[in-house]
């Protein structure tokens, strides 16, 4: 069977300022969105990309697609459909297109356009060697706290932690993961309630965990860094000049 490509890009972004929702701000003049569909075009293996565009900008999206063809030689056909208000919602609502042909699916960040194809390909590669679940990661660099959050009254005050896990045993996961198409269906159609009831997944592998399925890691990459914040943004145009030098 064929792999094809959902890319969540419904996201407000609020976390990066005000403004343009995050998947169509520019870098270094091309809407992130843009560089995310090119690097899952890029992977030979990849031949359907099906972007999640905000609920109301969907024909926004198809025009911005429309303006940033793909390399004539690229076969890959990009759908788009309308997201959700959740990331969890809006990547079941992209499964829903998925033409029958396609037996594997990489679900990718639009916020993280600058994916090497090298690591898009050990996804699929590992998912075709036989893992219904596969996620790109990297070590942690900081050690990380659990904390008691602060709420009502006491919002702002210090919180206590609570404990240190093992930093060695930590991983920070990255996208695309990888599916074998059946289980990941089946982990969003079994938790699509849980999402709209706030305990929904911040990342689809934590689906397949939910179902008992086993999730494995193969290495990540530096430059598969999630834009979030403004400062992502700076290493964003840095790393694109880098590889234009
Ligand atoms: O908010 P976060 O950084 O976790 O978003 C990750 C990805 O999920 C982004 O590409 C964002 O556009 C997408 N998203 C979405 N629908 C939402 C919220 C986020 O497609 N309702």
């Amino acid at each position: 069977g064929r792999t094809a490509a959902v890319i969540p890009a419904a996201g407000r972004g609020v976390r990066l300022g005000p403004g343009t929702p995050k998947a169509l701000r520019a870098l270094n003049g091309t809407p992130m969105l843009i560089h995310a569909v090119r690097a899952m075009a890029a992977s030979r293996a990849v031949s359907l990309v099906v972007v999640v565009a905000p609920p109301d900008g969907a024909a926004e999206v198809r025009t911005l697609l429309d303006e940033h063809p793909l390399a004539d030689h690229d076969p890959t056909e990009v759908l788009v459909v309308p997201g959700g208000g959740t990331r969890q919602e809006s990547v079941r609502l992209g499964l829903r297109a998925l033409t029958d042909d396609i037996t594997t699916v990489l679900v990718h960040d639009a916020a993280r356009p600058l994916v090497p194809v090298d690591t898009v390909d050990a996804v699929v590669a590992a998912v075709h060697d036989g893992a219904p679940a596969v996620v790109p990661a990297l070590p942690l660099a900081d050690t990380v706290k659990q904390v008691e959050p602060r709420t009502g009254d006491a919002a702002g005050e210090p919180e206590p932690v609570v404990g240190t896990p093992e930093r060695a045993l930590l991983r920070a996961v990255q996208t695309p993961q990888g599916f074998d198409r059946a289980t990941l269906v089946a982990a969003h159609e079994k938790f699509a309630a849980a999402a709209r009831e706030g305990e929904g997944a911040t990342d689809d592998a934590g689906l397949v965990e939910r179902l008992g399925t086993e999730v494995v890691v193969v290495p990540g990459h530096e430059e598969a860094f999630k834009v979030t914040r403004p400062l992502d943004l700076v290493l964003a145009e840095a790393v694109l000049a880098r590889r234009r030098a």
